[in-house]
């Protein structure tokens, strides 16, 4: 069983899916620099077959579709009905994109018939994943490639943790969960990634270190900002199901946490994530 402090297949596939599909605008406008960076690394050409791991909303599923072209094909892969809902309403009509509610882990994918598996954030969730990329690299051809961006260590991550720890002024800590549980840091640490993309049969296996900003306001102002975080991401959890009291509290804070950091009408403050690359050997 899940409770919304852990963002398991559980919270995926349910609540927390719902939360994403409710916030996709503000999700997408936060995550466009991780997407930014990771296209660059991924090398995307036209004609690729290509799998959007965990793929939510479905915005880098139709992004890679342009860039694939007709004569491409993208499979975006996810355990959220609403979050896929969204993606299929999103697609553009003729859009060489198909859409799956499946479990990574255990999905029978076509042996072989894949170039890329992508994925912006969607493979940390996973129970067991050694199983899991063991499962996804059947889906790639001999020397097909992996791209997939993860974050870098929470104390490394301001704009979760900023929020945060005003939060917990006025609400208990979200569960510890220990170094192999499955969240949004859970690939902070490079030598386990490497542990498991290694197990799973990965070869070239390279970690980038890359430092962006998020604006948590997306260009609307602390207001915006304050609304945002405990709506989508750590803070979110940490106060779901207190009182209006309580979170009337968390926003003052909230408030008094962020204005430091308005420029304008953005609310910045820094997240560090992995930019992390490998191959199927290939034979
Ligand atoms: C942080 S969201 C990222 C969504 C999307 N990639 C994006 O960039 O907007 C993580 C996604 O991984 C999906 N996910 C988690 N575990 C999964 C699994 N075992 N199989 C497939 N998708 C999974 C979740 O449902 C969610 O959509």
């Amino acid at each position: 069983m899940s409770d919304l402090g852990v963002p398991d297949l559980a919270y995926w596939s349910g609540p927390g899916g719902e939360q994403w599909a409710r916030n996709q605008e503000y999700g997408d406008r936060q995550f466009a620099p991780v997407a930014e960076a990771l296209f660059k690394i991924a090398t995307v050409r036209a004609s690729e077959r290509v799998v959007d791991i965990g793929c939510g909303c479905g915005t880098t599923t139709i992004a890679l579709a342009r860039m694939v072209g007709r004569q491409g094909r993208v499979l975006g892969i996810d355990v959220s009905a609403a979050m896929l809902a969204l993606a299929r309403n999103r697609a553009p009509q003729g859009a060489p994109v198909e859409f799956v509610r499946a479990d990574a882990t255990n999905y029978a994918f076509p042996r072989g018939a894949f170039d890329l598996l992508f994925s912006r954030h969607g493979v940390m969730f996973f129970a067991e994943p050694v199983r899991a990329f063991a499962n996804l690299r059947t889906a790639l051809a001999p020397g097909g490639r992996l791209a997939f961006s993860c974050f870098r260590a929470p104390r490394d991550n301001p704009w979760a943790m900023t929020p945060l720890q005003a939060a917990y002024r006025f609400v208990p800590p979200l569960p510890k969960l220990g170094p192999e549980d499955p969240g949004p840091f859970s690939f902070a640490d490079e030598t386990r990634v490497r542990r498991i993309l290694g197990a799973a049969g990965f070869a070239d296996i390279a970690l980038q270190p890359v430092d962006l900003e998020f604006d948590l306001a997306v260009g609307r102002g602390l207001d915006a900002a304050v609304a945002n975080v405990v709506e989508l991401g750590p803070t979110s959890r940490a106060v779901q199901g207190q009182s209006a009291e309580i979170r009337a509290k968390v926003a003052a804070a909230m408030r008094e946490t962020l204005a430091p950091h308005v420029k304008g009408e953005t609310v910045q403050l820094g997240a560090a994530v992995w930019l992390v690359t490998a191959h199927n050997p290939e034979s």
